[in-house]
């Protein structure tokens, strides 16, 4: 069975109604992002930031996973499928992906800020001030700020080096480590790139391109690739 490696970002879930983060209407337009989204906005206001991933879990809960979403699932018939996502949202999961690898974190999860390896599934929508792990130190979200490491990350490169098809969806392709991982991929492995902007971004010539939503672009490459 061929392998394929799906590399989503946030326009996978954007018509599932979550904002993506750059340009027009992107979530940093509206929050400035060393405040929300670094240890050292942590430090500064620590219920900034937990307002922010708590606004962000709520809206997370209620939305549903698109077609694009259960395209990527139905390709597990025909493939060996693994999704990287940089998403923290849970809606490759729901539309039943098996093999889902999270680069940035997982938003419905709270972590400890005492010791990383402390994860906890959240039973709530929010984390409050107050809200301890079992070593006693407050509960952040679970997920990677700038200026921290990725943890996943070298797990995501030996599953992309072993790619026989890679298709990345919906990702500026603006943000490092995680926008390397295409360079990871092996000589041969067909690539493609899905999204409206995919005609202007700066990647190399072999990459076949879909210039159009994720919907779309993913139900017009399933229909190749399953033909
Ligand atoms: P961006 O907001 O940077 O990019 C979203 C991409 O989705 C853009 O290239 C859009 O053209 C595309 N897009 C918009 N609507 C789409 C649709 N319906 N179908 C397909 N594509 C669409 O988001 P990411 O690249 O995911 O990290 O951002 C990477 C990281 O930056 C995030 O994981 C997050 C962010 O800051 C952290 O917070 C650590």
């Amino acid at each position: 069975m061929k392998k394929i490696v799906i590399f989503t970002g946030a326009g996978i879930s954007a018509e599932s109604g979550l904002k993506t983060f750059r340009g027009e209407d992107g979530l940093w337009e509206g929050y400035n992002l060393e405040d929300v989204a670094t240890p050292e906005g942590w430090k500064k206001d620590r219920k900034r930031v937990l307002d922010f991933y708590n606004i962000r879990r709520k809206q997370c809960v209620t939305a549903n996973p698109n077609s694009a979403h259960i395209a990527i699932k139905t390709l597990e018939k025909k493939f060996e499928t693994f999704v990287i996502t940089q998403n923290i949202d849970d809606l490759h999961e729901r539309a039943g992906s098996t093999n889902v690898l999270h680069l940035h974190g997982e938003i419905r999860k709270a972590q400890s800020t005492l010791n990383p390896k402390y994860i906890y599934t959240m039973q709530s929508d929010e984390i409050n001030i107050g809200d301890v792990c079992e070593l006693g130190s407050q509960l952040r979200p679970h997920v990677v700020w700038f200026g921290e490491a990725v943890p996943n990350l070298l797990k995501a490169e030996e599953i992309t080096r072993q790619a026989d098809i890679f298709v990345v969806v919906g990702t500026s392709l603006q943000v490092y480590p995680a926008a390397n991982l295409l360079q990871e991929t092996k000589l041969g492995c067909d690539v493609f790139l899905i999204d409206p902007h995919a005609d202007e971004m700066r990647i190399g010539n072999h990459i076949k391109r879909y210039a159009m939503k994720a919907t779309q672009g993913l139900q017009k490459l399933s229909d190749l690739l399953t033909k």
